[in-house]
């Protein structure tokens, strides 16, 4: 007994520098530490809507918890050499027990999560989800850029982990994408070394993205997420319920006979009462545990069945080794800088014998603008507070419109560049055959 008390004293003075001494000190614990804050006690029950958020933030972090997990168990079978590369991927597919599965559902994982990452930014837009409620404190817009942040790291990520299986695939994607880089002004060249680790894609860039894929992205991606959702509790919660709050008018409460903390809590008094348009109300509110908790433990299981259903639909592809000396045509990027490829190809202007490169307009201005754009906008954007949390708002109409065509924009250069492009980038119908295309050494 008195053992056990002395190993508890240990323990404490261990892991404690200090130790609430009443119920208001620990709830005030609570609210001002950053990880044991992110659950709220009680949520609006408008914010857990299926209408409202879709839910595609949570799915995007279900996503790279998937990724996460089958990614540990592909780092005890992957060897980040290139003469070994290819083969411990070849022996994942066809040798290690469900091995295949493990690699379909990483890469499905990928492709879904930049997928829902970006619905999930086109919801927030159209709901006006970036602007400020009424919450003490709210920085939303800064939110906003913490979102774009992490939109370019799951970009990143993406791409990072392209290059791994070390096949034709995987190292003319790598060609395509990191060749735009090298057309930025004054810096392009340099930064391509930075990013190959050399002149030529080879050792140096496949440990580089490897070390970038297993360690430094994933970890600035779950820190920088914790931290989203800190302001996302900062902010007020999610914007639906500001408009909620909008739409209620303050009841007066009669003043409560009850306990005060007042005189340290000796005397018996009246409280303060706040008249509170907002969340603790009891016909809106729910607590978060079970509700939250239920419907997030709901949506990942959702999530983790499709990605094993189409993992299984969709087995990732392997083709032949990587081989320098071998060009595809087409030579294709990942599909989600497609767009950008086809933006390239666009605004290369060949005039008799000089040919103004579309990769700076398409590779460097275009992404850098439209990303400064997205940074700026919110900042820009003087709608009232009538359409903060609202699908659609009217008074956000010609925003929305503008946001709208950027992103079917984007899409349909996506599709195009996916679906409809051939040999030297020539257009061609998905019912149509290719022409045998000479192999060149
Ligand atoms: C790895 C990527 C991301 C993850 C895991 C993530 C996760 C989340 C989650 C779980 C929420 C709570 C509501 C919901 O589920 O929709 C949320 C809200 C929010 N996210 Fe993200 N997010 C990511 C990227 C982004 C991006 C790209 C943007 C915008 C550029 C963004 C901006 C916001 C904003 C402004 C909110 C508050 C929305 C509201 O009040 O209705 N996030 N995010």
């Amino acid at each position: 007994m008195h053992m056990t008390e002395t190993a508890r004293r240990m323990w404490k003075k261990l892991t404690w520098t200090w130790s609430p001494g009443s119920e208001k000190e620990a709830g005030d614990a609570v609210v001002k530490n950053m990880l044991l804050h992110w659950f709220p006690n009680k949520v609006s029950i408008s914010s857990m809507s299926w209408s409202y958020s879709m839910w595609l933030g949570t799915v995007s972090f279900v996503l790279f918890l998937i990724l996460c997990g089958t990614g540990l168990v592909l780092m005890f079978l992957y060897v980040p050499s290139v003469e070994r590369a290819y083969s411990s991927v070849k022996d994942i597919e066809f040798v290690v027990s469900f091995g295949w599965l493990l690699r379909s559902m990483h890469r499905i994982s990928a492709h879904l999560m930049v997928a829902s990452v970006f619905l999930h930014m086109v919801r927030v837009f159209l709901t006006g989800a970036y602007k400020n409620g009424t919450a003490a404190g709210a920085n939303r817009p800064l939110n906003w850029i913490v979102g774009l942040t992490l939109l370019v790291l799951t970009l990143l990520l993406s791409f990072t982990g392209y290059l791994l299986p070390w096949d034709q695939l995987a190292y003319w994607a790598i060609t395509v994408g990191t060749n735009i880089a090298r057309s930025a002004p004054v810096v392009g060249e340099w930064m391509r070394f930075v990013l190959l680790g050399g002149t030529t894609i080879d050792q140096g860039t496949l440990i580089r993205f490897y070390v970038l894929h297993v360690f430094f992205l994933p970890v600035i991606v779950l820190f920088l997420f914790a931290y989203h959702m800190w302001r996302v509790r900062k902010d007020g919660g999610l914007a639906v319920v500001d408009k909620e709050d909008l739409n209620r008018t303050a009841v007066p409460a009669d003043p409560v006979k009850s306990k005060t903390y007042s005189l340290l809590g000796i005397t018996n008094g009246t409280s303060v009462h706040v008249q509170t348009k907002v969340v603790e109300d009891e016909s809106t509110t729910v607590t978060s545990s079970p509700h939250l908790l239920r419907r997030i433990l709901l949506v990942s299981l959702l999530t983790f069945a499709v990605v094993v259903l189409l993992s299984v639909v969709f087995p990732a592809p392997l083709e032949a080794p990587a081989n320098p000396s071998v060009t595809p045509n087409p030579a294709k990027a990942p599909w989600y800088f497609l767009w950008l490829q086809e933006i390239v190809t666009v605004t290369t202007v060949t005039i008799g014998s000089f040919t103004i490169n579309g990769a700076l307009i398409g590779g460097i201005l275009l992404p850098g603008a439209l990303l400064a754009l997205a940074v700026w906008w919110p900042y820009r954007d003087k709608s009232g507070p009538g359409s903060v949390g609202v699908w659609l708002s009217p008074e956000r109409k010609r925003q929305n419109m503008v946001f709208i065509v950027i992103c079917v924009v984007i899409l349909l250069f996506t599709v195009v560049g996916t679906f409809l492009r051939g040999p030297y980038w020539n257009l061609y119908w998905p019912w149509e055959s290719w022409p045998d295309m000479p192999v060149k050494f």
